[in-house]
């Protein structure tokens, strides 16, 4: 069994990119900017946000933090964004997720300029990045085949199975998958809750995608000997030993599955770090489109 190491190739994405930004103000071109909206006090948005914050300062992009109320209208987020839309030296607009149930996390999504939405959930991303096009592809999937290609893992021709199909993650992962480019050309299978035989169709996969938030949930005896397993679970359990008093587990029973794959994610340390090399070389990408 091999590491899908998140911390060294999030690392090695991050170094190519600082220098790449220090290359940018040789030419005396202007450093990526991303703003990042954080509303309410979510704990984990806020420790994802910090994380997206503290990625920017690392690889000399600018970034601005802009904490919103709870009690925030849709109306008032709503005209923030625009000015973010409006303001020529942001590049990327993020908005973290979830919203408070009062606002339309639709409305928002569509708010922020495809040019701009580095998050890649814009109805017109999510359709360029099914038409094979050039698109912001959203972090995690993006941060999935960026570690898939660091390791060289072989995708022509295999199953993967994924499951889970949110907008951030499971569909979008699907179709990343079965582009006709590297990585991609797998046969994909998305399961989600409704779907029978679950394990008999885990026991087919050369790749298991798990992207459910369902802790341990994916056990040694629903995967074939060799596969490569990806675990996109960020799930918190109170864990009275810890002293924030809980601990982070992924979808996969790590200590179960890892004796049977070739290659597994850690959690953490796995794909989390992969989501925001990802988000930054989104930032970066959208900067170098305005040259
Ligand atoms: N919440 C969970 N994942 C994400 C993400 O990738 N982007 C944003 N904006 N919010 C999230």
């Amino acid at each position: 069994m091999n590491l899908l190491d998140g911390k060294i190739v999030s690392q090695a994405v991050k170094d190519r990119l600082k220098t790449y930004t220090e290359e940018r103000l040789v030419q005396g071109k202007k450093a990526p900017h991303l703003a990042a909206i954080l509303i309410g006090n979510n704990g984990a948005s806020e420790t994802y946000v910090a994380s997206k914050v503290k990625s920017c300062a690392e690889v000399g992009f600018t970034s601005t933090l802009i904490r919103l109320e709870e009690s925030i209208s849709e109306q008032e987020l709503l005209f923030k964004l625009t000015e973010l839309n409006d303001d020529f030296d942001v590049d990327g607009i993020l908005v973290q997720l979830p919203l408070p149930k009062h606002i339309s996390e639709q409305k928002v999504i569509e708010t922020i300029l495809p040019s701009k939405d580095v998050d890649g959930f814009h109805p017109e991303s999510v359709g360029r990045m099914v038409q094979g096009l050039p698109a912001f592809y959203p972090a995690t999937p993006y941060g999935i085949l960026l570690m898939l290609e660091h390791y060289k893992i072989e995708t022509k021709g295999k199953h993967a199975v994924v499951i889970g199909r949110s907008n951030i993650v499971g569909r979008p992962i699907s179709i990343m998958l079965n582009k006709n480019e590297y990585p991609g050309n797998c046969t994909v299978t998305v399961c989600h809750s409704h779907t029978h035989n679950l394990k008999e169709i885990c026991l087919q996969a050369d790749i298991i995608i798990t992207a459910l938030g369902k802790p341990e949930f994916l056990k040694g005896d629903m995967v074939k000997e060799g596969a490569v397993i990806v675990d996109v679970g960020i799930t918190r359990v109170p864990d009275a030993s810890k002293k924030s008093g809980f601990s982070i587990k992924g979808d996969v029973d790590f200590n179960d599955v890892a004796p049977k794959c070739s290659y597994i994610t850690p959690v953490p340390g796995g794909v989390g770090p992969m989501t925001i090399a990802a988000l930054m070389m989104n930032t970066f990408k959208a900067c170098a489109a305005k040259d």
